[in-house]
């Protein structure tokens, strides 16, 4: 069978690394999570202190770091899960990307042409030879226009919100649900609203809506489509 591209965007929260990371699994093919790329890059500007009190970041100032080869995103592979897990200048960030003040202020970042243009350009690098499961907002209308399958996964703010805060809990991790939903809620809207790369689904990608779906069933259905698009 062919080995292709396969895209999948969708709003924040709905379990699409999940559901990405298992299908590459299941073909054996390369899994990359984009938005741990965005987070990455937020969690350089918070150390860096380019927020200010106020939240206002200093793009003059990442944008000459990035253009200085300063913050470089790249992903290793964990022995013990066999996933890619994010570095930030060859530091494993993972664990520090996933919690509330990330999550806050990630989509600033992602707003910002300059920091789209160089994890875009990254990105068709690492998915040029297909046989890649790529998961973020505009993968399917943007990075990989082109790609055999391409997927936009949904579910109500309400059920992503609930899934985020029980999987802080989780970890472990402090959670206020009304605060995550309140988060996923600002993020849909300035993910969406955007001038570069908004959020929406790619004429042709399929769409899915997992608010009433078990884990189970949507794996299911996305392998059979995969199936379906390396047969054809
Ligand atoms: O999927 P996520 O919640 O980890 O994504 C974090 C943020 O990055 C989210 O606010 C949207 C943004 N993002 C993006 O703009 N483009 C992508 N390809 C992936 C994520």
């Amino acid at each position: 069978m062919k080995k292709i591209t396969i895209a999948i965007d969708g709003h924040s929260s709905c379990g699409k690394s999940t559901m990405a990371k298992q299908l590459a699994r299941e073909l054996g093919y390369i899994y990359v999570d984009t938005g741990a790329m965005y987070r990455t890059v937020t969690l350089y500007a918070l150390r860096r202190g380019l927020f200010d009190g106020a939240g206002n970041l200093d793009e003059t100032a990442l944008k000459a770091d990035i253009d200085g080869g300063k913050v470089q995103v790249s992903f290793v592979i964990n022995p013990e899960s066999r996933l890619p897990e994010p570095c930030l200048n060859g530091e494993v960030v993972e664990d520090h990307i996933r919690g509330i003040e990330v999550s806050s202020r990630v989509s600033v970042i992602a707003a910002l042409p300059f920091v789209r243009a160089a994890l875009t350009l990254q990105q068709q690098k690492m998915g040029g030879e297909g046989g890649i499961v790529m998961d973020g907002r505009d993968i399917g209308t943007v990075v990989f226009p082109h790609a055999e399958l391409k997927v936009f996964v949904t579910a109500s703010a309400e059920v992503r919100a609930r899934r985020r805060y029980d999987e802080l809990l989780g970890k472990g991790q402090e959670a206020s649900y009304d605060e995550i939903l309140r988060n996923v809620q600002e993020r849909d809207y300035i993910d969406s609203h955007r001038a570069v790369a908004p959020l929406r689904q790619a004429d042709d990608a399929l769409l899915l809506d997992n608010s009433d779906l078990t884990r189970e069933e949507q794996s299911r259905w996305l392998l059979e489509r995969a199936r379906e698009a390396m047969a054809e």
